[in-house]
This record gives C-alpha cells, sequence and structure tokens, in this order.
C-alpha cells in the first residue's frame, strides 16, 4: 500500500518550520469561474488533516464567488529552502459557520476588526473611506467581542491528488503524485 500523502505533507510541512522557511504555510490557491477563466492568489493553510486542506476568506470575494459557482480548486505550497514544491488538486467543501466561529475567536482583535470593516475583492471608493468605516466599527465593538461576519468562512480543498516535488541536481527532479482511489492512494513517478 502507498505511505500517506497527508502524513508526509505534514513531515514536510514541520520539516520546512524547523528550517526557518519563510511563510511556510502560504498556499497558491488557484479556483476558477464556472466556465473555467482560472485566478490565482496566495491563501494561508490553517490545518491539514486527512479530510484536507483548510483556509478562511470572505466568501464574497473574487476566490469565495467562483468557488461557490465551481467548487474545484488547486494549491501549490513551495520551500525553497528544502527544495520542495506540493501540488494539491480537488473539490472544495464550505465549512460550517461554527468551523468559522471557532478560528476567528484565535483572530487578534485588529484582524477580526479589518475583517468586520473588509468586503473583500470589492471596488473600493477610497483609502480614507475602508480607514472610516474601520473606526466606525472600533467604536461600534468597543469593549465587546467583534462579531464574524457571516459570509468569512472556512473552506476545505479535499484532494483527489498531491504531487511530492523534490529538488534534484541537473533538473533531474522527483517528482511523485499520489491518486486517490475511493479510500486508498496510488502513487506513480512523473518525468521530471
Ligand atoms: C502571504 C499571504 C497570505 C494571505 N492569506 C490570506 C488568507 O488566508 N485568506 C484570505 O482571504 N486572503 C489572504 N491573503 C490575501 C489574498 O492573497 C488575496 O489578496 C485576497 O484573498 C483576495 O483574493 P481574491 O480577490 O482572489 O478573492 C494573503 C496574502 C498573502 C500575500
Amino acid at each position: 500500500m502507498a505511505a500517506d500523502p497527508i502524513l508526509r505533507f505534514r513531515r514536510w510541512l514541520r520539516d520546512a518550520e524547523r528550517a526557518g522557511a519563510p511563510l511556510c504555510e502560504a498556499m497558491a490557491l488557484a479556483t476558477a469561474t464556472r466556465d473555467g477563466v482560472p485566478s490565482l492568489r496566495l491563501v494561508l493553510l490553517k490545518q491539514a488533516d486527512p479530510q484536507g486542506f483548510v483556509f478562511f476568506t470572505d466568501a464574497r470575494s473574487r476566490k469565495g464567488r467562483e468557488l461557490r459557482a465551481n467548487p474545484r480548486a488547486a494549491a501549490t505550497f513551495h520551500w525553497n529552502t528544502m527544495g520542495r514544491q506540493v501540488r494539491v488538486e480537488g473539490r472544495v467543501v464550505e465549512l460550517p459557520g461554527a468551523d468559522a466561529d471557532a478560528y476567528w475567536a484565535t483572530r487578534p482583535r485588529g484582524s477580526q476588526l479589518s475583517g468586520a470593516t473588509s468586503f473583500q475583492s470589492r471596488a473600493l471608493v477610497s483609502r480614507a473611506a475602508l480607514v472610516a468605516r474601520r473606526r466606525a466599527a472600533e467604536r461600534r465593538f468597543a469593549g465587546i467581542a467583534v462579531p464574524r461576519p457571516v459570509d468569512w468562512r472556512g473552506f476545505r480543498l479535499v484532494p483527489s491528488s498531491i504531487e511530492f516535488w523534490t529538488h534534484r541536481d541537473d533538473r533531474l527532479h522527483h517528482r511523485e503524485l499520489f491518486t486517490r482511489r475511493g479510500s486508498a492512494w496510488r502513487t506513480a513517478l512523473l518525468e521530471p
């Protein structure tokens, strides 16, 4: 039976953290419109377990709208210090509000205030307007907990494939692709 790619991923992430790789939990996340127009941005991985890869965002954002219309995504991690890259592809599920509540509660108050103020990816009239809204939120929530915006949500990328790439000399890199078959994983090597 093939090794468990989630365990391997967690080990690689830990290796990168220990090696002091900057922003090791940052992943490039690709989404697409219903008719396949792609878009890409960095988000932070908050959890990786046998169910998948979890990140949080504003569901009204461009990526959120794309995921609600076309719930598939691809993600890439790159740890240059380690000469390693991981690619993940699969479907995306939106997590229950309770999961977002739990993570929201751990965020610094400043991030909560900004999260409660911003409508991610919408056109902004002026920076001053954003700062004024943020100040208004500070006054509105003075002395009380900042509520999570209802659309600030967690999403899980449920992997159907995971590829581990390792740098080797002379561009003879090593690529190992795990593909999900029911509850098991198949592995194959890919040419570099
Ligand atoms: C290192 C890094 C980490 C980021 N993490 C997140 C994140 O976890 N969630 C998020 O919504 N945006 C995050 N962003 C901002 C996104 O890259 C992006 O600007 C934002 O989500 C809007 O993207 P969209 O318009 O494609 O939806 C991060 C940006 C950087 C550079």
